[in-house]
C-alpha cells in the first residue's frame, strides 16, 4: 500500500498533469507530469519496456522535497506517465528521494537505488545515504534494511552530505557495481561499490578524483565500456571557464580511460564537455536490448533556470532527445537515437544553394523538425559568418552561428522572450571537415538540439516561446553553398 504522502502526490499529478493540452508539451521528449522536474533518474530496461525516472516535486514548478515520477516508453520517444514512484515517506528519505538508477534483479524483480537525505538542523544541510526499494506488483516497496550505505562505507575523511546519486551497471560475471558522488574537503570523488543481491554492498575503492581540475564535486556519476574504452560520465559544479571548452558553473564532462579492475582506478584519462549548450545536465545512460549505450539528460541546468509560469504550464523540466553514444578517436560522439527517424515526415530537400543576404526556403518552416544543413564557402569566395534562425517570429527568434573565422558554433536565445538576466548564448569549438560543417537541428516545441559534424558535439538551449513564431532563415556574410534536408516529425 502507497504512504498518504505518495497517495497524495498521485492525485496531483493525474489531476492537474494530465489535464495538460498536448500541444503545450513537446511532442517526443519527456516533460514533467505536473511541477517540476530535474535529473532522469533510472533509466532501464525492464520487463519488455523502456523505464525513465526523474527527479520530481509535483506541487510546483520549482525544487522541493523530490519525489520519483515515472514514464515508460516502447521506443523512447512516445511516454506514458506511470503513477509516481516513490515519496519521502520513511525515516530513511523523510526529506527527499535523491537521484539513483534502477536493475532487473536475479530473480526478476525490479530494484531501485537511489539517495534518501535528511535534514540536520545544526549544519543546515542534508544527510546523504543510499537507499533501495523493489517493485511489488504495482509499488515499490522500500527495504525496510534501509539505508544500505552511509558515509561510514566511505573511507576516512568523507563527507557525509555529498554522498548522493548511486548509478548501478552489471559486471560481466554477474555481480552488480555502482559509482556513487562522494567528496572529501569539498573536492569530488567517485566511489565504486560492488553488490552480489543489489541490497548488501562492499566498497571496493575511489574510482576518480578531482583533486581541484573540474569544479568541485562530481554529481550524478555513469561508468560504462563503449567501442573498447571506459567512461566516466558525471555532472561537476562550479567550474570555471577555459577558453575553448568548459562553461562557468554547472557542466558536464566525460572521462575516458583504461580501467585498472584489480585497483578500482580510470587510468589515463581524457576530459571532455559533454553537451556545450545552455540547458543540459545529469546525463546518464543505459544499454539497449540491441547492445547500444544511449545517454538521456535534464534539458536545464541550474545555472540558467527561468522558471516556467504555472499559469502558463503547469510543468516545468524536459528531458534531451535520447542520444546514441560512441567513441572515435577518444572522443566521445552523440546522434539522436535511431528510431527518431521513424517520425520522420514531408522530406524537402535543396543542394547548393548560396546563401548571402536573409532567405528563407519553401517548405522549411515549423517547430518539430530534424534538419541537416551542410554549410561551405562558395569557390573562391569565403564567409565568416553563418546563421541559422529558428522558432522565429515578429517578437521571437533563436538562432545557431557558425563563426568560421575561429570555429565557433553559438547558439542564441537572447530574443525568445525571456526576461531573467541568465545566460543566453554558449558556444563551442568545432572543426571543419574538408571545407564543411554539418549541423541538425532538431526541434521540438521548446527546445533546440544542435549535433555538429555527426554528432562530434551538441549543444542544446530550451525557449518557451508561442508555436506561431515557427519561421526559418539562414544568412551568411559572404558567400556560403549550403544543402538542406529537413523533416516534419510526427507520429501520426
Ligand atoms: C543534480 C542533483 C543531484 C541530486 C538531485 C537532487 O542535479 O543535485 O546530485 O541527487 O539533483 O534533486
Amino acid at each position: 500500500m502507497s504512504s498518504q504522502i505518495l497517495t497524495d502526490a498521485r492525485q496531483y499529478e493525474e489531476m492537474i498533469g494530465d489535464k495538460v493540452p498536448e500541444t503545450d508539451r513537446p511532442l517526443f521528449h519527456l516533460s514533467s507530469r505536473s511541477g517540476w522536474m530535474n535529473d532522469p533518474n533510472g533509466f532501464s530496461y525492464y520487463n519488455g519496456e523502456y523505464h525513465l525516472f526523474y527527479q520530481y516535486f509535483p506541487y510546483d514548478n520549482r525544487w522541493g522535497p523530490m519525489h520519483w515520477a515515472h514514464a515508460t516508453s516502447n521506443d523512447l520517444l512516445k511516454w506514458k506517465f506511470q503513477p509516481a514512484a516513490l515519496a519521502p515517506d520513511t525515516k530513511a528519505d523523510a526529506d527527499g528521494c535523491f537521484s539513483g538508477s534502477a536493475i532487473e534483479l536475479d530473480d526478476g524483480r525490479q530494484l531501485l537505488f537511489y539517495t534518501g537525505v535528511l535534514v540536520t538542523e545544526k549544519y543546515g544541510q542534508y544527510v546523504q545515504h543510499q537507499c533501495v526499494a523493489v517493485k511489488e506488483g504495482d509499488e515499490y516497496v522500500k527495504y525496510e534494511g534501509n539505508p544500505v550505505l552511509t558515509s561510514k562505507d566511505l573511507p576516512e575523511g568523507y563527507s557525509r552530505y555529498d554522498f548522493r546519486d548511486p548509478k548501478m551497471f552489471r559486471l560481466k560475471d554477474g555481480t552488480i557495481g555502482a559509482v556513487i558522488c562522494a567528496c572529501k574537503e569539498k573536492d569530488g570523488r567517485i566511489a565504486y561499490y560492488t553488490s552480489k543481491d543489489g541490497f548488501d554492498w562492499q566498497f571496493k575503492g575511489i574510482l576518480a578524483e578531482n583533486n581541484g581540475r573540474f569544479g568541485t564535486i562530481w554529481e550524478c556519476p555513469d561508468f560504462f565500456e563503449l567501442d573498447g574504452r571506459h567512461v566516466l560520465i558525471c555532472s561537476p559544479m562550479n567550474m570555471r571557464k577555459t577558453r575553448t571548452k568548459y562553461n562557468s558553473g554547472n557542466g558536464t564532462m566525460a572521462l575516458i580511460g583504461d580501467f585498472d579492475e584489480e585497483n578500482t582506478k580510470l587510468l589515463n584519462q581524457i576530459d571532455q564537455p559533454i553537451d556545450g549548450g545552455i540547458d543540459f545536465y545529469a546525463p546518464t545512460t543505459m544499454l539497449t536490448p540491441d547492445g547500444r549505450r544511449v545517454m538521456v539528460a535534464w534539458m536545464q541546468n541550474w545555472e540558467t533556470i527561468v522558471y516556467g509560469s504555472k499559469d502558463q504550464f503547469p510543468w516545468f523540466g524536459m528531458m534531451t532527445v535520447p542520444r546514441e553514444l560512441h567513441i572515435v578517436d577518444d572522443h566521445l560522439c552523440q546522434n539522436p537515437i535511431r528510431e527518431l527517424e521513424n517520425l520522420r515526415r514531408n522530406k524537402v530537400v535543396y543542394n547548393n544553394v548560396e546563401v548571402s543576404d536573409w532567405m528563407s526556403l519553401d517548405g522549411v518552416s515549423g517547430r518539430t523538425i530534424d534538419m541537416t544543413v551542410n554549410i561551405r564557402p562558395k569557390e573562391n569566395e569565403d564567409f565568416s559568418h553563418f546563421e541559422i534562425r529558428f522558432a522565429q517570429g515578429e517578437d521571437y527568434l533563436t538562432s545557431v552561428r557558425y563563426r568560421r573565422t575561429d570555429s565557433f558554433v553559438t547558439v542564441d536565445r537572447r530574443y525568445c522572450g525571456i526576461r531573467n538576466a541568465v545566460i543566453n548564448q554558449r558556444k563551442m569549438k568545432v572543426k571543419e571537415t574538408d571545407g564543411v560543417i554539418k549541423l541538425r537541428i532538431i526541434l521540438d516545441r521548446f527546445s533546440a538540439e544542435v549535433f555538429i559534424n555527426d554528432g562530434e558535439q551538441a549543444i542544446s538551449t530550451t525557449f518557451y516561446t508561442p508555436q506561431s513564431a515557427d519561421g526559418i532563415s539562414f544568412s551568411s556574410d559572404g558567400v556560403a553553398v549550403m544543402d538542406v534536408e529537413k523533416y516534419d516529425l510526427s507520429f501520426d
